[in-house]
């Protein structure tokens, strides 16, 4: 078969290492790809949003099936347009994407499935939203509608932020028609986690749990970013959990359906640990990044197999089975990111990092220069990952394969999954 994977970070280099072992696969392309998904893919030169080009390229070449990493392009209808013209893919359709593409259609359907969330309300009229603010005091969470590069939500620590949220979001659009609405929304606290379903719509698988680390330094201190590194499994989601998860992801596809919305792809719940339970803050329509560098190399089944099942709506046939052993994954970025960064930086080690036993170092943004020389080409650069038998080995592993790499300004947090290891 040949597969088209589209996107070029850390998540679509780990989508290309685990189906480029499917048995069926004859080649596998890529767009736009990156320096290390080169070694496995071809990388095409088209930008993950470019449905057009994409699609026209995928008749051209007969690809048999797509996978598509990033949001932008399921929101933007890559699905619909591929399925138009016959095509296989797997992912939602844009009426799906919503999930992620909206926080008011996504909230609204929360309340009307029945599926546990925080108590919000829901604003066009910024006046309005700030008396609501007044109203119930800080912390409140402020939630601009649309995509805005995972920056849209503010959690105020004080009412005077949370206004200023308000008058950045909604009337000086600072994520432009993002910001028509806003979700403001009670403040949770707990430990976050990350769980992935894979589902057709009417079958759900759940994936091993994950935990991100968001903020860029140790301790969970500095600005949010898309993500410093994961772990996998997390001891904070435990069997226990099963029965509400069951119910999330149930209530979750018996609300799509009654939107007449046949879900088919990720659905990753970003969810909240409470002491009344878990409580979904919301969903992405695709795997998380860098969830999914920690996830794959966990699974012990075919992936492709298990996506196009889901593209097919033949789900009920599969079981997932997992490794036993612990994933980690250490991203190393660029100085000064979550803000600017320079860009071009040689990275040196990366041979040497690969050798050691069970790692994988899965490029984020990186290119090659005209030389050959691998060179940085984004905020995350790197996500370097590790099996172990278990958490300590894994963690240990991890960071030796990032010792052994080296470019200019390099940053990486020191304490990724730190604290399961002192539970
Ligand atoms: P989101 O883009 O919805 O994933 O939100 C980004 C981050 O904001 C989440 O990962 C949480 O850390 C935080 N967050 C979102 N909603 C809430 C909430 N209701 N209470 C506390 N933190 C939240
Ligand atoms: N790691 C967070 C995300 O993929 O959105």
């Amino acid at each position: 078969m040949k597969l088209l994977v589209i996107g070029g970070g850390g998540r679509e280099h780990a989508l290309v290492w685990k189906l480029a072992q499917s048995k069926r696969v004859s080649k596998i392309y890529c767009a736009p790809g990156n320096a290390g998904i080169a070694e496995l893919a071809e990388c095409v030169a088209i930008v993950a949003t470019d449905v057009a080009k994409l699609l026209a390229f995928a008749l051209e070449k007969q690809i048999d099936f797509t996978v598509v990493g990033p949001e932008a392009p399921l929101c933007a209808g890559v699905v619909d347009a591929f399925e138009a013209k016959g095509l296989k893919i797997f992912g939602p359709r844009k009426a799906g994407a919503r999930l992620e593409g909206s926080k008011v259609f996504c909230k609204q359907l929360f309340l009307k499935a029945g599926v546990p969330t925080g108590l919000a309300e829901i604003f066009s009229d910024p006046a309005a939203a700030k008396a609501y603010v007044r109203k119930v005091g800080a912390p409140i969470v402020v939630k601009a509608d649309g995509l805005a590069a995972g920056k849209g939500v503010i959690v105020a620590q004080s009412v005077a932020e949370a206004e200023a949220g308000i008058v950045d979001i909604m009337e000086k659009r600072v994520f432009g028609d993002a910001g028509a609405q806003v979700v403001i929304e009670e403040c949770l606290t707990g430990n976050e986690a990350s769980v992935m379903a894979v589902t057709d719509g009417k079958t759900y698988r759940i994936l091993a749990a994950a935990q991100d680390h968001k903020r860029i330094f140790d301790g969970d201190k500095g600005p949010n970013t898309g993500g410093m590194g994961t772990y996998s499994p997390t001891p904070m989601v435990t069997s226990a959990l099963d029965g509400a998860l069951d119910d999330i992801f149930t209530r979750t596809l018996a609300g799509l359906r009654a939107e007449g919305i046949e879900y088919r792809g990720v659905l990753y719940a970003g969810i909240m640990l409470t002491k009344q339970g878990p409580k979904l803050l919301e969903y992405n329509c695709r795997f998380g990044d860098p969830e999914t560098q920690v996830v794959l190399p966990r699974m012990d089944f075919d992936l492709l197999d298990v996506l196009e099942a889901c593209a097919d709506g033949r789900l009920d046939r599969f079981q997932l089975n997992w490794k036993k052993d612990a994933a980690v994954c250490v991203v190393m970025a660029a100085p000064g990111y979550p803000g600017d960064y320079p860009k071009g930086q040689p990275i040196d080690g990366l041979k040497d990092a690969a050798a050691l036993a069970n790692v994988c170092v899965f490029h984020a943004g990186t290119k090659r220069s005209p030389g050959g020389q691998v060179l940085t080409d984004g905020g995350r650069v790197l996500g370097v990952t590790a099996l172990g038998a278990d958490l300590p080995a894994a963690v240990a592993q991890a960071y030796r394969a990032v010792e052994k790499i080296r470019f200019a300004g390099a940053q990486y947090r020191r304490d990724i999954a730190a604290r399961a290891l002192a539970r």
